[in-house]
Formats: structure tokens, sequence, C-alpha cells
């Protein structure tokens, strides 16, 4: 790979989706190198109008009466996604609450459809968030979770998935791409194993959705969660999604029992009776503001192509991995994901016993990328607004930083959350 300047900016110059670039906030005006899309993507800039009207039309004026088109918005915006990002069908993704709540209300219907069995599967290295739901719904019901050892840099080995796999198991929680290392499952072999099994999968797809190509009904995929603040940049505490096959639909029920989520809500009715659709697993007000964000950005990630975004995502992370062997390595710094764009998300992550200290670093240089314990530098390059030459421009200064030894009086020990 021809690892000048000069060839980042030919790479641009070919780019199908560089006019995205235009369409975020502060994006080529900020000068920062922004590497942290797959944490909170950037703003798009038509998401202050769709709020501004949501605010001054629809509450100002319309006030309660504007609950006619707010009531549906939740599956309005599910819909866009299931078709333009997650290779669902209409009717099958729902957009509320947090990832962290729609994956225990998954979790618990999931396994509430296995009875009998008394095991819960995680990987020991998924999010935090996603082993702890999983540990809180097995203490609550007196199951078992069986942690699958997976490499940090690597990921899950399914074949080291498989051998977890029993008739005691109910459910396994995965990540299609891995918080840390970018490591991307297989997600149909998974399924499928699991299901040979008797269990149920609920995938998070908070790294995945709008940056590697994710087709939730070809690859038989039954639940499914993920973040929209991410690459689907729907803005800082963005509603989540849920997926549910609709096959599944009528024969799941969710633990929050909530009104958002009963046949005919309005007749106040004296007993819960879930709608048959993805609406049962609503639970109570939609925040119809933070909807209106979500759609902006689902809608622009849909227009830009799911595959387009995924092959500019594996460009990217391409030109990361060759600028670090070239680079980096020599000072010290490993890469910690995997080596095989086919096996990596849009994110890379390098390892370095001074990574906290060059975090720091960048950041004070004007290029964002994130932390990651014990020792990782994770950098995101989000494909719909980042060019190569942004990604060359970061990789030259950690570059520079390294052989400076610039980061050295930054402090060694982690003080803040990033
Ligand atoms: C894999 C994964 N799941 C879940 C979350 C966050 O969940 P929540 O939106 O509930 O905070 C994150 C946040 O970074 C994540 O990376």
């Amino acid at each position: 790979m021809d690892l000048t300047r000069a060839a980042a900016e030919a790479l641009d110059a070919a780019d199908p989706l560089a006019a995205f670039r235009d369409r975020f906030a502060g994006a080529g005006e900020d000068g920062l190198l922004y590497l942290d899309g797959n944490s909170l993507g950037r703003m798009p800039v038509e998401t202050p109008a769709a709020l501004a009207r949501v605010v001054e039309e629809e509450w100002a004026r319309g006030l309660v009466r504007s609950w006619s088109s707010w009531v549906g918005a939740a599956t309005r915006v599910g819909d866009l996604l299931a078709e333009g990002v997650l290779g669902a069908r209409p009717g099958e993704v729902l957009v509320a609450d947090s990832t962290t709540v729609d994956l225990y209300k998954l979790l618990v219907a999931a396994a509430d459809a296995r009875p009998g069995r008394d095991v819960l599967v995680c990987s020991a290295d998924d999010f935090p968030t996603d082993r702890y739901v999983v540990a809180g719904v097995a203490q609550a019901r007196g199951m078992t979770v069986r942690e699958v050892p997976a490499d940090a840099d690597e990921g899950l080995d399914p074949a080291v998935l498989a051998t977890a796999l029993d008739e005691r198991v109910a459910v396994v929680v995965l990540s299609a791409v891995a918080y840390r290392s970018g490591a991307l499952a297989d997600v149909a072999a998974v399924t499928r194993t699991a299901r040979e099994a008797g269990a149920l999968v609920v995938w998070d797809l908070s790294h995945a959705a709008g940056a590697v190509p994710v087709d939730l009904a070809a690859d038989g995929v039954d639940l499914a969660v993920g973040c929209t603040y991410k690459y689907l940049n729907g803005g800082p505490g963005a509603p989540a999604f849920l997926y549910v096959r609709r096959e599944l639909q009528e024969r799941l029920r969710q633990p929050i029992w909530g009104w958002f989520g009963q046949r005919d809500q309005f007749a106040m009715g004296p007993a819960y009776d879930p709608v048959p659709g993805v609406e049962r697993f609503a639970v109570g007000t939609p925040p119809v503001l933070a909807l209106a964000a979500v759609e902006v950005g689902a809608r622009l990630v849909a227009e830009a192509g799911v595959d387009r975004l995924a092959a500019k995502g594996r460009a990217l992370g391409e030109l990361v991995v060759a600028l670090a062997d070239a680079w980096l390595a020599p000072h010290g710094v490993a890469l910690a994901s995997p080596r095989d764009p086919a096996r990596r998300g849009a994110h890379v992550t390098l390892a370095s016993p001074s990574a906290w200290q060059l975090t720091q670093a960048l950041v004070d240089r004007g290029v964002v990328p994130d932390f990651r314990t014990p020792d990782r530098v994770r950098l995101g390059p989000a494909p719909l607004y980042t060019r190569f030459v942004d990604v060359w421009d970061a990789m030259a200064c950690l570059r520079d930083v390294l052989a400076s030894g610039a980061h050295e009086g930054y402090p060694a020990e982690r003080s803040r959350v990033t």
C-alpha cells in the first residue's frame, strides 16, 4: 500500500461518500481529527432544524394534539432502521429506552421462552453492561452464567462458544462487533449453532449498525439490540433500537408491563394485554425529541448505504493498520484487532503500555480517539464523515508523539473517563 499523504488524498478524491462529510456539523471546520464516531457520532447538520420543528411547531403550538404524530414515531424510525440499516422487515424494529434496558427486556423474554433451561451464556470480554445485565437476570431467576473466554484482540472463537452450548442453555448474549478490539462475529453461523442447541441469541449491534453489513433476515437473527448514538449519529443518550423477528413476537412477553405496549392503550383497560406487534416491547412514553434526532441520523446512513459505508470503513481500517505497522510498531505499539479485515468492524485498536498517556497527548493535539482498559487506544474513523487524509494525519500525529516522547509528560494513571 502506498503510505504517502498524496495516496490518502487520492483515496478521498475517489470516495463515493465524500460529500456526506458536509452533512455533519464541524466536520472540516473544527480542525478535529475525530476518531471516536464509534462512541458518539458527529451531529448531522439537519438535526437542529428537526429538533426545532418538533419543539416550535409540534410542542409549542400543537401541544397534546401532536401526539397523533408522536405516537407512531418509535416504530416509524424503527422501520427506517429495519429497511435502511439492519436488513430487517417493517414491524420488526422499535426505537425505545437504552441499549441496556432493551437488552434486559429481550433477555428476560427470551429466557421465559426457554422454560426448563437454567444457563445464560455471554462472552467474558463483552461490553460491561451486557455482562452485568446477564448476571443480574441470572441472579434474579436463579440461573447460572457461563462466561465464555474470548481473546481481547481476536474476539470470541466460535469453536470455544460451541463447547459452552448444551441443553441447559436458554439464551446467549453476544456483540456482533467487539467493543474493545472491533472483532467481527459470524452472526449467521453463531445464530445457527445456538439454535441447533435450542438456545436463542440476543445480538448487541451497537458497534455494527451503520458500520458493517447487517442482514438480520438473511442471517436468521431472532433478537437484537443496539445504540443509535454511535455510527447512527442520533446524539448523546439517543434511544436504542430493539429487533424481534416477526414470527417470534407474539410468543415473547417482556418483563416491563407498560401502557405503551398495551392493546388499545387509551382504553385504560384493567389488565395488561400486549399488542401483537413489536410495540409490545415498548414500555412508557417515548422520548419524542430524541427520536427526531435518531430519525435524521438513520436517514443519512440509509441514504449512504450500509454496503458503501462498510467498504469505506474497511478501507479506512486498512490504512490505520498499514500505518501502524510502518510507523508505530517500531515504538512498541501493537495491533490489538484482528489483522484480517474481513474479521474486523470499523474500528481498529492499538495496544501500548503508554496507551493512556498517548490518548491524552492526542486529545491535546486535536486528535480524538478513546482509551480502553487495560492498555488500548481505540480508533473509530466513522466512514460517513472521516476522510482517509484525516486518518493519515492522526496517525502521523501519533507517530510524532511517540518519536518525541511528548506523551511521557502526561499522567500515567487514568484519572477521568473517556
Ligand atoms: C456494545 C455496547 N453495548 C451497549 C452500550 C451502551 O448501552 P446504553 O446505551 O444502555 O448506555 C455500549 C456503549 O458504548 C456498547 O459499546
